[in-house]
């Protein structure tokens, strides 16, 4: 299939790969136990020796930190434990001198209850202006709707009432997530001029693009209808990996209005500023609407991410996202981890029908770790070869696997809270990252604000630096050769292969092969070996693959 292009050539994430710094967990250069800008400032060489075209950086804004950042109560500043805007313009420059792009994290379905905005919604009282601009409905006795909390329980809060009035009593507020993320109403004209002031101020810093959180959320249906799914999405069924987030909150047509406004926004200052949506939505030709000319960029393959080691439905989920893609003209992005699901390392440790949707902690069935990581490491290999974008989740590049055995009382995402600690939730995938093999301390200082397994030094990139075989290594090469033979611009075409399992792939001058079988495949032909993931030899007539295992061939 060829990739049908967009005129514009300024289009850098056309083939980009990005890297998601977490910077709560990323590096910390003053033992606080968290991470700063100042250590991300100090990694932009690692992070260019590691071939990386952009980094997408997770919230560093002023917040109470309820839900990792993710709540935000000032965009236009930085959080002063990760350091100061002079720091942040520091970073882009930086970044800038070796050629890396910078994106950042835009949370506009909800902010904090700390923000000014809800403060004085709380303070102003019932029909409001400064309550309108979040959703606040009047209902006495049960909340106005039966919607749930994306993190558990009621997603209404109730309102203190200010005085003893009647008028004042019964008032409750949306929020999706967190009682301390009440849900902004969209329909507020203040609401859009916050965000298109927030794109033009960090425009102005330099920011070239933004990976836009919640992107299927902003809208509601009118009337806020119950949720016919139920109101408990651990319990009524979401926990099944190939479903996506539906329901009277998500994915409405309304949501696309703003993102038509927001490139309109970005084009005063040139087509080469980006939006990435965070949009978990069904079926791929819905998520496609979102990355039409007009709107965004890109959005990331999540049916990527969720499809596992199972080899028929991956390719399936290939071919529909470059269709998809293909159809509107943008880029499909390959996505394997982020900071919301558990390491590919640990997921594909697993039997590919076990779902990881609720963590792993102490006391659940643990994943191969042997097995976890050749397999991720062969799936990584085969994603870095498609055409198109490809997302590295911090740590992956050290072959960090989840953290599994978290006592359960240091966890400090919501969700273990919130389903009375059913749900353990996304701590695991967080944990600071090993840059130093010191046993006692890896580069947090002594008390990482996650706990940091005891085995942890065994990751740490100082030791991998210098070891031919390191996974951090391998990171490199594969992102050197996928440069060298441009295989992000590149074409996709199937090989037949006479298993099923045994995927192989055209892409220009590169046959991509992974062997998803518990058996050594041979691939016919005359081919010298790029890369490969694990054993890899030549054999009379072809290359020998062993179980588990990709490799790139020319
Ligand atoms: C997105 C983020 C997630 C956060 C949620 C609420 O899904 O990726 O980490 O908890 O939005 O902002």
């Amino acid at each position: 299939m060829n990739m049908v292009m967009r005129s514009d050539l300024d289009q850098w994430w056309r083939n980009a790969v990005i890297y998601q710094v977490y910077p709560r967990s990323f590096n910390d250069t003053n033992g606080d136990g968290l991470g700063d800008l100042a250590g991300i400032i100090e990694k932009i060489d690692y992070l260019h020796e590691l071939g990386v075209d952009a980094i997408w950086i997770s919230p560093f804004y002023p917040s109470p930190q309820a839900d990792a950042g993710y709540d935000v109560a000032d965009y236009f500043d930085i959080n002063p434990e990760y350091g100061s805007l002079d720091e942040a313009r520091e970073l882009i420059s930086r970044a800038h001198a070796v050629g890396m792009k910078v994106i950042i994290d835009v949370v506009p379905n909800h902010s904090s209850d700390q923000h000014e905005w809800f403060q004085e919604a709380l303070r102003a009282g019932h029909d409001s202006p400064e309550r309108a601009r979040y959703i606040f409905r009047h209902s006495v006795g049960e909340p106005p709707n039966n919607w749930g909390s994306m993190f558990g329980g009621p997603a209404w809060s109730k309102v203190e009432p200010l005085t003893g009035r009647e008028e004042d009593r019964d008032w409750w507020y949306l929020h999706l997530f967190a009682p301390e993320q009440p849900d902004f109403d969209w329909n507020n004209a203040d609401v859009h001029q916050l965000f298109t002031d927030y794109l033009r101020f960090w425009c102005d810093l330099g920011v070239d693009g933004f990976r836009v959180d919640v992107a299927h959320g902003l809208v509601k249906a009118d009337g806020l209808p119950d949720d016919l799914r139920g109101s408990d999405r651990w319990v009524d069924g979401d926990r099944d990996p190939d479903v996506f987030d539906s329901g009277p909150m998500f994915d409405q047509d309304g949501v696309h209005e703003i993102y038509r406004e927001w490139r309109n926004v970005l084009n005063e200052y040139g087509r080469d500023r980006m939006l990435v949506a965070e949009a978990w939505v069904d079926p791929p030709s819905r998520g496609a609407l979102y990355v039409r000319e007009e709107e965004m960029s890109q959005a990331f393959n999540f049916d990527y991410l969720k499809c596992g080691w199972r080899p028929a439905r991956l390719r399936t989920i290939i071919d529909q996202t470059l269709r998809e893609m293909n159809n509107v003209g943008a880029p499909v992005t390959w996505v394997l981890s982020n900071h919301d699901v558990v390491r590919h390392t640990s997921r594909f440790g697993f039997d590919p029908e076990h779902s990881t949707e609720a963590g792993i902690g102490l006391g659940d069935p643990q994943p191969d770790r042997e097995l976890g990581l050749r397999r991720g490491l062969a799936m990584t290999l085969f994603t870095f070869g498609l055409p198109g974008s490809v997302y590295i989740y911090q740590g992956e590049e050290l072959g960090l696997p989840e953290v599994t055995d978290m006592p359960d009382d240091a966890r400090q995402d919501p969700t273990w809270l919130r389903t009375g600690y059913q749900v353990r939730g996304r701590d695991g995938c967080r944990v600071p990252l090993p840059w130093k093999a010191n046993p006692a301390d890896t580069g947090f200082g002594a008390h990482p604000w996650l706990p940091q397994p005891a085995d942890w030094h065994e990751f740490a990139a100082e030791r991998q630096e210098d070891d031919p075989q390191s996974v951090l290594n391998f990171y490199r090469a594969m992102t050197a050769r996928r440069r060298h033979y441009d295989l992000g611009h590149g074409d996709f075409e199937w090989v037949a292969y006479d298993n099923n399992e045994v995927l192989v792939v055209r892409n220009g001058k590169i046959t991509l092969a992974l062997n998803m079988t518990s058996e050594p495949a041979v691939i016919p032909g005359q081919y010298s070996i790029v890369i490969a993931s694990g054993t890899c030899d030549h054999v009379s007539g072809g290359v020998e693959l062993a179980a588990n295992t990709a490799a790139w061939l020319s």
